[in-house]
C-alpha cells in the first residue's frame, strides 16, 4: 500500500446549501460541506440530526429541496447508480447485502458499474459477463484481501458475523473504484477490536487516494480518524473544525447531552415546551394520574431511515 503524498488538495466533494424537507419537517437545512482529496472527514450529530438524510442527498437517493452537490467540479446526477458511476460510493447504516450470494459475488455485483456488462448480466451470468469475469474476479479478490475477507470468499454473505458484513459492504463499495467513499456508521455493532481494525482499514483506503466522509456515533473512533469533523444538530451544521476544536466545543457536548444552549437550533421551541410542561405539572395535584392513565412519555429517538 502506498501513501499518497498530495501536495495540492483538490476539492473532491462540494455540497452547498443542501436542504431537504419532508412535508413540514426540515431534516437538513442549508448545509455546506467540502471534502478534499487525501482527507477523512467526519460527520457527527445526535440521532435524527439529519446525517443519513444528508448522505442520501449526496448520493442521489433523495433530490435535495435546495442546494447543489458537485464531485470533482461536476454536478452529481440525481440517480444513485449514476452517482456511483461518477465516482462516489457508499455503505448503508442498515447493511444492504445480497444475503444469499457469496462474499465474492457481492463484490462482483459492486463492480458492475465499472464493467461493460450490466447488473442483470452479472446476476444471470451471460456470455459477456463470463469474458469480463476473470478480470473482475481478480480485482474482487484483491479487495477481499485488502479488507481481510479473502478466506471467506465462498461463504454466503448472511453467514458472516456482523462486523465482517460491514467490511464486505466496504469491499463492495470499493469495487466501483470510487474517488470518494461515504460510510454511514461503519462500526455500528462492532466490538472494540473490530472497530480498531476498521480504523486501520479506513486509513488504508485514504492512503490509496480515496477521500472519505464518515458518519459515526463512536467519538473516539471519529476523533482518532478524521482530519476534520462537522457536527449536525437538528439538520443544521453547528460546528466544523479539527477534532480538537470540535471535541472542545461546548455546543457539541450540549447537543449530545440534550442540554439547550443559547442560539441552538430549536432551543426556543424546547424552552417553550418545557415552560408549558412545568406550568402544567405545577398546577396539577401531586398524586393525580392523568385521565385514562395515558402515558405522557415522549420518544426521543427518531425513526430510522428506510429509503
Ligand atoms: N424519508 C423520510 N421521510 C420523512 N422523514 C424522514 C425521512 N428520512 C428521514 N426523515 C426524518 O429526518 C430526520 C433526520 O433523520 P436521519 O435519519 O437523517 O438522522 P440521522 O442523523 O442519520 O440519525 P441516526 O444517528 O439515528 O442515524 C428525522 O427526523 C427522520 O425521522
Ligand atoms: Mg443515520
Amino acid at each position: 500500500m502506498t501513501t499518497t503524498t498530495t501536495t495540492t488538495a483538490e476539492t473532491v466533494l462540494d455540497a452547498g446549501g443542501v436542504t431537504m424537507r419532508f412535508g413540514g419537517l426540515t431534516a437538513v437545512r442549508s448545509v455546506d460541506l467540502t471534502v478534499n482529496s487525501g482527507e477523512i472527514v467526519g460527520l457527527i450529530g445526535p440521532n435524527g440530526a439529519g446525517k443519513t438524510t444528508f448522505f442520501n442527498c449526496l448520493t442521489g437517493l433523495y433530490i435535495p429541496t435546495e442546494g447543489r452537490v458537485t464531485y470533482k467540479g461536476t454536478v452529481l446526477p440525481p440517480k444513485p447508480h449514476l452517482v456511483t458511476q461518477a465516482g462516489v460510493a457508499r455503505t448503508f447504516q442498515n447493511i444492504r447485502l445480497f444475503s444469499n450470494m457469496t462474499v465474492l459475488e457481492n463484490v462482483l455485483v459492486g463492480r458492475h458499474t465499472r464493467t461493460k456488462e450490466g447488473l442483470w448480466s452479472a446476476l444471470l451470468r451471460g456470455p459477456g459477463f463470463k469474458r469480463a469475469e476473470a478480470e473482475s474476479r481478480e480485482r474482487a479478490m484483491e479487495l477481499l484481501s485488502f479488507t481481510g475477507l479473502a478466506a471467506k470468499a465462498d461463504h454466503l454473505a448472511r453467514n458472516l458475523p456482523y462486523g465482517e458484513q460491514r467490511k464486505l459492504e466496504i469491499a463492495r463499495a470499493l469495487a466501483s473504484d470510487p474517488g470518494l467513499l461515504l460510510l454511514d456508521e461503519p462500526t455500528a455493532g462492532m466490538n472494540p477490536q473490530e472497530t480498531r481494525a476498521a480504523e486501520d482499514l479506513i486509513f488504508a483506503i485514504r492512503d490509496q487516494g480515496i477521500a472519505v466522509l464518515v458518519i459515526e456515533h463512536d467519538m473516539r473512533f471519529i476523533f482518532n480518524l478524521c482530519d476534520r469533523v462537522a457536527c449536525l444538530v437538528q439538520g443544521e451544521k453547528l460546528v466544523e473544525g479539527s477534532p480538537e476544536v470540535v471535541q472542545g466545543d461546548e455546543r457539541v457536548v450540549a447537543a449530545y447531552l440534550g442540554t439547550p444552549f443559547e442560539g441552538a437550533p430549536g432551543a426556543e421551541e424546547v424552552a417553550e415546551v418545557e415552560a408549558a410542561e412545568a406550568e402544567a405539572s405545577a398546577s396539577a395535584p401531586a398524586d393525580a394520574a392523568p385521565d385514562g392513565g395515558e402515558s405522557t412519555t415522549r420518544t426521543t429517538g427518531p425513526e430510522k431511515e428506510t429509503p
